[in-house]
């Protein structure tokens, strides 16, 4: 098979940044989606689906209450659809599951952007194909930017690191293995994207057996002896991650997390360890000052054994100019975090179990298989519901439009300590129920609500509700 690289011998690629074609009153970005061969692997060629060309996409950044409007281009052989996970987006621009770019054309995705600063990100929501075209590359961050982030003492520019982890698998020639009905039904059939879904053996999900942040496989990153905002996505398709550093530092928490999937928390949490499930972003700092300079720190994957049990390094290269900075100083209230009221708050039941799905094993949502054209609910826009999601395994629940709170898990306990502030994804546990206040606001439309396992989802664990 391929020489997988020794780990921690690949630089960490910094993203690419998209700058936008016109800024005139409006942020326009063109995006061509178009099949690209890159050196994934040291020394292999792997054959990938991309935005613009690169794995993950560039980069997008946009500002808080400006328009952006994203151009994509659809030069690939599959159709697609766009989905700004995250985003407060008008539902002709979210990226319905049957919303398709078809191969030639192009589709103007309008972003208002009325929305905090947060860490968003794009990816394919074609239905029945998500798994698979997401696989094979198409997945980016988009980092919403606002005044009330920006006066706060983060540490920025070279400081502030993207870390988008992905697990992927390889076959003998370097290229990504996706188990999904056609593959091996002929040389080059893994190359196509044809038949729907992930085969009848991976229903459960795929698992890579390389970890790979923001395209490089177990990479390291050189760190001064100074404070690191990190921003993470967990964007495997069905892996868990239970991030920690080893060695821990020697004082002081080994995360501070200020921000969630919807941007700022009210005030920071200290961290020994982050689990984090799909889709889910963590703003967390790490201050390498607290280690000696040389030191090697590995970020860990507790979840995973062997070599998916490591996720990169960060090697203590220098010490910093500005030791000294008090800059360090962060306030103790970082954002106002208005709880939604829940008083006489309509709830809203949605289980998500395994089932039958058109005859085959699957997975559906209060006993239904995803059908695009059936809205499971209407929501009026404006009013706080309470979505109650109940689960017999491990399902990362997402919700369109607009972020929720997380309540309580079970009857009596409150929330989880990776369930602060606005959140977009939750991770529910095997036989649990959650207990989340939404409130959608600005946009009526069709919306969906479903399981970020992404095998999951195409097969099935998906419903649509319209929003009123
Ligand atoms: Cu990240 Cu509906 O998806
Ligand atoms: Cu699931």
């Amino acid at each position: 098979r391929i020489a997988l690289p020794r780990p921690f011998t690949v630089p960490l690629p910094s993203m690419p940044v998209l700058r936008p074609s016109t800024t005139d009153g409006r942020d326009v970005f063109d995006l061509v989606q178009r099949p690209t061969t890159l050196e994934v692997l040291p020394g292999a060629r792997t054959d990938l689906l991309t935005y613009g060309g690169t794995f993950p996409g560039p980069l997008l950044e946009t500002r808080s209450g400006r328009l952006a409007v994203v151009r994509h281009r659809n030069a690939l052989d599959v159709p697609v659809s766009v989905h700004l996970h995250g985003g407060h987006t008008p539902s002709a621009s979210d990226g319905y599951p049957t919303d398709l770019v078809r191969p030639g054309e192009s589709r103007d995705y309008v972003y208002p952007m009325r929305q905090r600063a947060a860490m968003l990100w794009y990816h394919d929501h074609r239905m029945d194909f998500t798994g698979e075209q997401v696989y094979r590359g198409l997945l980016g961050v988009h980092l919403v930017r606002d005044d009330e982030e920006d006066v706060l003492p983060l540490p920025h520019s070279d400081r502030e690191i993207v870390l988008a982890i992905v697990d992927r698998s390889f076959d003998e020639h370097g290229q990504l293995h996706y188990p999904s009905p056609d593959a091996g039904a002929g040389e080059h059939a893994h190359h196509h994207v044809d038949a729907p879904g992930v085969d009848d053996g991976h229903i459960e999900g795929v698992l890579g057996d390389v970890m790979l942040v923001n395209g490089a496989a177990w990479p390291v990153l050189e760190v001064d002896a100074a404070r690191y905002r990190l921003r993470l996505l967990n964007g495997c398709s069905s892996r868990r991650l239970d991030l920690a550093l080893d060695p821990p530092p020697t004082a002081g928490a080994m995360f501070t997390q200020v921000g969630s999937d919807g941007g700022l928390l009210a005030t920071s949490v200290k961290h020994e360890h982050l689990v984090m499930a799909q889709a889910e972003r963590f703003d967390v700092l790490v201050d390498f000052s607290k280690y000696p300079v040389g030191t090697q720190v590995t970020l860990r994957n507790r979840f995973g054994s062997g070599p998916m049990g490591a996720v990169m390094r960060f090697v203590v290269a220098r010490r910093s100019g500005d030791d000294s900075a008090p800059a360090d100083r962060l306030p103790d209230r970082l954002s106002e975090i208005e709880p939604l009221d829940t008083t006489g708050a309509r709830v809203r039941e949605w289980s998500f179990t395994r089932g039958e799905v058109h005859g085959k094993s699957g997975w559906v949502i209060n006993g239904r298989p995803f059908d695009p054209e059936v809205m499971a609910a209407t929501v009026p826009l404006g009013e706080t519901e309470i979505w109650r999601f109940r689960t017999d395994l491990h399902h990362p629940v997402h919700v369109h439009l607009d972020p929720f709170q997380i309540i309580g898990r079970g009857t009596s306990q409150g929330p989880g300590p990776f369930d602060h502030g606005w959140k977009d994804t939750v991770d529910v546990r095997p036989a649990e129920h959650v207990d989340v206040a939404v409130r959608f606001t600005d946009y009526a439309g069709r919306y969906v609500i479903h399981c970020h396992n992404l095998e999951h989802e195409d097969r099935m664990m998906m419903a649509a509700f319209a929003t009123v």
